[in-house]
């Protein structure tokens, strides 16, 4: 089962590109939720679940997963690190091996305090997949050419 949010669907359609069992959609914006929800209808494996993680995630039962995607990207004034107390949900929901990666915000390599989040919510095997992007000029979140894809597996 692989748990995550939705938005423009590019990952939930790369993540149906592989066999599944369920593949659970968190998404908080109600427009986003519509076109999820038409997504689902066309992609059985799909479990739809509309609100906020932090609200509904309580709900999935702990060692059920085998992967996790967390894509969700911080309210205005927020920065990315507010949504690091997913990292301890994401260690309870997953399998023993199961792997969560998430939109790490980091170039080249994790910060200290970055990978001390890891540790601290459990995850001690964790690698930091550096991935060259060809970054288009009018990006306005990203202007590197490199991100970090986390690779955090459950022991
Ligand atoms: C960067 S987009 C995800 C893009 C997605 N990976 C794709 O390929 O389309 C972030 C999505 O997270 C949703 N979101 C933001 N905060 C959330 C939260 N706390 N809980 C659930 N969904 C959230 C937004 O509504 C938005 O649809």
């Amino acid at each position: 089962m692989t748990h995550r949010v939705f938005e423009t669907g590019i990952s939930a359609g790369h993540v149906q590109a592989h066999p599944l069992r369920e593949h659970v959609i968190i998404e908080a914006n109600a427009g986003v939720y519509e076109r999820l929800q038409a997504f689902a209808a066309t992609h059985p494996s799909v479990t739809p679940m509309f609100g906020f993680w932090q609200d509904v995630v309580a709900q999935l039962e702990p060692g059920s997963f085998d992967g996790i995607l967390f894509d969700t990207y911080p309210t205005q004034g927020e920065e990315v690190a507010a949504h690091w107390f997913f990292f301890a949900e994401a260690h309870r929901l997953l399998k023993p091996g199961g792997v969560f990666t998430y939109f790490s915000d980091e170039v080249r390599d994790f910060s200290p305090r970055h990978r001390k989040a890891l540790a601290d919510a459990g995850f001690t095997d964790v690698v930091a997949e550096v991935c060259e992007i060809n970054t288009p000029e009018e990006c306005l979140y990203w202007k590197d050419k490199t991100i970090v894809v986390p690779i955090c597996t459950k022991r």
